[in-house]
């Protein structure tokens, strides 16, 4: 069993470390998801999506896409565009493969690249969703002042992202289970025992509510709203470029 454990702290060797773990566990990643959220994964992507429905954003981006689940829910906005971002090559090569099966995956584009420092011009997009990718940057200010500079003033952002429960008794069978089942399911089926473990202990480290709106507007943001979903388990962020 290999053993990818990234540093929960900001760096950029985390980046690194959160690139090999993502290329090994890629083979297993949608499977796993769909196990350990009981499918609610997607569920809380189709909301992010819904977010965006009212502006009808023609060009798209996603960042840290992944397999690009978020990226193909996206096209049920019928915009022009979806570009799919992130630096695992082999969770792209997954995406790739889904989107050639999806009836509208000829309007994803996926691209190989840094959220950090990111292939596109200034104003480039009207919206931008990133769906658990902004835990994992090296550098979180960053990576938010480039999702800034990409996005046309006024454009949306919308980040879904872990969070925590913290009414009783969520907060402590959401903990008992993130911290002694998580790892061992996700060890067993992804032969990855150390990012299963990285997964709890970097949400534990990652701000959330008005913190991570704090980090938002630090980056030029305007407007920040959040919404809790599933107890708290995760939120939804949103906000508009400057
Ligand atoms: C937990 S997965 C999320 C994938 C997808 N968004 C989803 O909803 O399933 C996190 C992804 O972020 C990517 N990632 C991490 N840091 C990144 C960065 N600096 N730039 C681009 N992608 C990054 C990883 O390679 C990985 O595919």
């Amino acid at each position: 069993m290999s053993q990818n454990y990234p540093s929960v702290v900001e760096s950029s060797e985390k980046k690194t470390e959160v690139r090999a773990m993502f290329n090994a566990i890629a083979g297993r990643y949608d499977l796993l998801n769909r196990v350990l959220s009981a499918g609610i994964d997607q569920r809380w992507r189709r909301r992010a999506v819904a977010l965006l429905a009212a502006e009808r954003p023609k060009r798209i981006l996603d960042i840290a896409t992944g397999t690009a689940d978020l990226a193909l829910l996206a096209t049920s906005l019928q915009p022009e565009k979806v570009i799919g971002l992130d630096i695992s090559a082999e969770m792209l090569a997954v995406g790739r493969e889904k989107a050639a099966r999806h009836a509208s995956g000829e309007l994803v584009e996926l691209i190989e690249g840094d959220a950090e420092a990111m292939p596109f011009e200034d104003n480039s997009f009207d919206a931008i969703l990133v769906a658990f990718g902004v835990r994992n940057f090296g550098d979180l200010g960053g990576g938010l002042r480039e999702m800034n500079r990409v996005l046309r003033p006024g454009g949306s952002a919308v980040v879904l992202e872990f969070s925590q429960p913290t009414a009783v008794p969520i907060k402590q069978l959401y903990g008992f289970y993130s911290k002694h089942i998580l790892p061992r399911i996700g060890g067993a089926i992804s032969g990855d025992s150390g990012a299963y473990k990285y997964l709890p202990d970097s949400v534990a480290a990652f701000p959330y509510g008005d913190a991570f709106l704090k980090r938002m507007a630090e980056a030029g943001f305007a407007s920040g709203v959040c919404e809790r979903l599933t107890f708290g388990i995760a939120s939804l962020y949103k906000a508009q470029a400057s």
